[in-house]
């Protein structure tokens, strides 16, 4: 079965292609599934973005409107076409554009003279986020989505897009493309760490009996206002540093770390004593925020300070990610760790994580570079693990979710 990703969630636009078959195991009887990824494109929009400290959701929309076609065709020259017409091409795009038109202007006009379109490829299954996400950039993926489905005659499957990042942990990224894997076991129940720049929950995962989930998803903590990838995003912001802030303060903390610059001034480890699986990482930033003002005040603004201060800022959040982690785990007896989400990229976290696993002698799964961030791959995965009475569903109805929950 090929699957086709779409990814439109924040200010990443991505597509992805795997094909997936299924596998008698040695005894022949179980069976299980093998992936293959065929090709993963992933767009940022992050640098137009930049100019705003964040996200700006209009802007989002146009970008993913404007990206998505030229993008699929980029994609599908990786796949053969199944050298089939489509026999009503126009008349069905015609269709579609009066359905459509009226919120997606920048989109439609992408779909205008793009004779590819008219070779139906070999794909069985479009899988799209849903949420959570800016719901405008949502709403482009979705529609888009529905328009291919409806003009190539395909079922859509929507995914939660957080149960990308933990689906997207278990792929073995460092396989080239094009070899056949399977999706690393998880032994239950699992903790998963997600960390992103809208999230930071922590998720007990067990078997999925009863749920239309791969797995069955509870959240046992949450934060309580900002996500920790956000913080990374605000502080960097008050040092002066670019958006998304998150590689730059782990830049300046790790030439902080080899020209051994001490911090000048101690931040609070928000809710690292609170018996609960709760953050809070606001505190934080407004501690960075008067600690820049003092600084600027007495003169000492300068590369030193903003180094120090941002290693102090990352040992903060290393502190707090690493005690409510360990604590997840020994509440619910974890066998094996997730963690997922664009601040898994950071280096000092991911030791940290290590050592937490190594401690508890449980494996831990985290994303490869190329997954820590959003992209489509991800979201492909979860679309194939679904029964296909799930995709029985009318791509009419999938509607864009910002806040959806994993869990149920
Ligand atoms: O998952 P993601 O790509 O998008 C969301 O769904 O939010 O996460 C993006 C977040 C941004 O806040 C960015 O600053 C942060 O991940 N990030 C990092 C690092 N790389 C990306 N934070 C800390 N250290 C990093 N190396
Ligand atoms: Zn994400």
């Amino acid at each position: 079965m090929v699957i086709l990703g779409i990814e439109t969630s924040c200010d990443e636009t991505a597509l992805a292609l795997i094909e997936t078959r299924k596998i008698a195991s040695d005894n022949k009887n179980a069976v299980g599934t093998e992936y293959r990824v065929i090709q993963s494109l992933v767009h940022s929009q992050a640098e137009l973005h930049s100019a705003y400290g964040g996200v700006f959701p209009t802007l989002a929309k146009r970008e993913h409107s404007k990206n998505l076609v030229p993008l699929l065709e980029k994609i599908l020259k990786d796949l053969p076409a199944k050298n089939k017409k489509h026999s009503s091409f126009t008349q069905t795009l015609n269709t579609l554009q009066k359905q459509y038109g009226e919120q997606n202007f920048d989109l439609l006009e992408s779909f205008k003279n793009v004779p590819f379109l008219e070779n139906i490829p070999n794909i069985d299954r479009i899988a799209v986020t849903e949420g959570p996400g800016l719901e405008p950039a949502l709403w482009v993926g979705i529609t888009f989505a529905r328009m291919l489905g409806e003009l190539w005659n395909i079922p859509v499957v929507p995914v939660n897009h957080m149960e990308g990042h933990v689906i997207g942990s278990l792929l073995d990224d460092d396989k080239p493309y094009g070899s056949w894997q399977q999706l690393k076991e998880l032994s239950l129940p699992a903790v998963a760490l997600l960390i992103s720049g809208g999230h930071t929950e922590l998720i007990k995962i067990e078997d999925s009996k009863n749920t239309d989930r791969a797995f069955k998803y509870t959240l046992i903590g949450q934060t309580r206002d900002d996500a920790v990838g956000e913080a990374f995003d605000k502080a960097a912001r008050l040092l002066e540093l670019p958006y998304p802030g998150g590689p730059h303060i782990s830049k300046l903390a790790h030439e902080a770390y080899e020209q051994k610059i001490e911090p000048s001034v101690k931040l609070p480890r928000p809710m690292i004593n609170s018996k609960d699986l709760n953050f809070s990482f606001s505190g934080l930033k407004t501690a960075v925020l008067y600690a820049v003002r003092d600084a600027r005040t007495a003169n000492k603004f300068g590369d030193n300070f903003k180094k120090g201060l941002a290693y102090e800022f990352e040992q903060s959040v290393s502190d707090v990610l690493d005690s409510k982690l360990r604590q997840a785990v020994e509440n619910i007896g974890g066998q094996s760790i997730i963690i997922g989400g664009g601040v898994s990229a950071n280096h000092v976290l991911r030791k940290r994580f290590q050592k937490i696993a190594y401690d508890y002698n449980i494996p831990i799964f985290m994303p490869s570079q190329h997954l820590s961030g959003d992209n489509a791959l991800m979201i492909a995965l979860v679309g194939a693990s679904y029964s296909s009475d799930k995709t029985n569903i009318n791509s009419k109805e999938i509607r864009a979710d910002g806040t959806q929950k994993l869990s149920r």
